[in-house]
């Protein structure tokens, strides 16, 4: 068992949970994974691991409540356990002097892109992170990422906490106005991805985007997660999660997350992108 030593809410339905997982903790490197099942009845899901304390020997997760086990994670409590709790998985974040980089995140991703930041940042990079959330209540993290980060501009859709709008906007006026960035990070949902890869693609910017397909066993033999990057097939639990955002065939991800819900109010409720109202 895998005890939670601490707990926050960051918003009503986004809560962080540090869980005691010492082998876990002892390897985990920016943009890894971990695999959890909260109960042994349970399904395991993916979600990122969003820092970690070799000392205390612990990793810390942000779990955004979407259905029946975030549900579960979301109710539990300090002094409660996870069953299991498999990691790291997946590669880790291509980590380099690229100098200039954007960090581009919205929804979990703004807790988990923190890890991703701070070591471009120790590694010489000039960091400018961009988040976005529905409203002001939905923003979180912005301690977190400011402090390992350069700049950061933050958007409301409803214009209640920083610029009106979303990451599009200050991205595209940044590259517009001819700001220098070498490299673009992007975690968020997957029409966001694909967004702001089109964006950034015009501009000639290498593009780091990391996908969240559907996962099961996370150790590439079960096909679950299968995307196409550039033509070939991938395993994102395996081969990624992170990938090219410009070499993503993102019309075949949003088409496979979309294989389990049965009904439609479940397909429109879980997948339809709540800023451009795409699948
Ligand atoms: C590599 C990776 C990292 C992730 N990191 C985070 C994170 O840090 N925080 C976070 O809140 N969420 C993260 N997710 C998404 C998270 O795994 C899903 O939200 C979760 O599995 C939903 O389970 P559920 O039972 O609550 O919802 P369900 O009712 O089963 O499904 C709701 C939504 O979750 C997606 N989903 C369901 N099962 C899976 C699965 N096994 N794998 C992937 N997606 C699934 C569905 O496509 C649907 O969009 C990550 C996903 C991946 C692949
Ligand atoms: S989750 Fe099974 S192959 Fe990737």
């Amino acid at each position: 068992m895998y005890r939670i030593l601490r707990r926050e809410d960051l918003t009503p339905t986004v809560h962080l949970l540090e869980v005691e997982a010492p082998f876990v903790a002892r390897k985990a490197q920016p943009g890894q994974f971990v695999i959890l099942m909260v109960d042994e009845k349970g399904e395991r899901i993916p979600l990122t691991i969003a820092d970690w304390d070799h000392e205390k020997g612990s990793i810390s997760i942000v779990v955004s409540e979407v259905g029946t086990t975030t549900g579960k994670l979301g109710r539990l409590k300090k002094g409660d356990s996870v069953a299991h709790f498999v990691g790291p998985l997946g590669k880790p974040a291509e980590i380099d002097n690229f100098v200039n980089v954007a960090c581009v995140a919205m929804g979990y991703g703004m807790a988990t892109i923190v890890p991703i930041a701070r070591a471009l940042r120790e590694a010489g990079n000039k960091v400018r992170s961009i988040i976005s959330a529905p409203t002001k209540t939905d923003l979180f993290g912005i301690d977190r990422l400011s402090k390992a980060s350069d700049t950061l501009i933050a958007t409301t859709s409803d214009g209640s906490y920083g610029e009106p709008g979303w990451v599009i906007e200050p991205l595209r006026r940044l590259l517009d106005e001819g700001q220098p960035i070498n490299r673009a990070f992007v975690v968020g949902s997957v029409c966001m991805m694909k967004l702001v890869s089109a964006v950034t693609k015009e501009f000639g910017i290498k593009t780091v985007v990391s996908l969240n397909p559907v996962m099961v066993d996370g150790t590439g033999m079960c096909g679950a997660c299968r995307v196409s990057v550039g033509g070939n097939t991938k395993f994102a639990c395996v081969d990624g999660p992170e990938f090219d955002g410009h070499e993503v065939d993102w019309n075949l991800l949003m088409a496979r997350r979309c294989t389990y819900p049965v009904r439609l109010e479940e397909v429109a409720t879980a997948y339809r992108c709540q800023y451009c109202g795409q699948w």
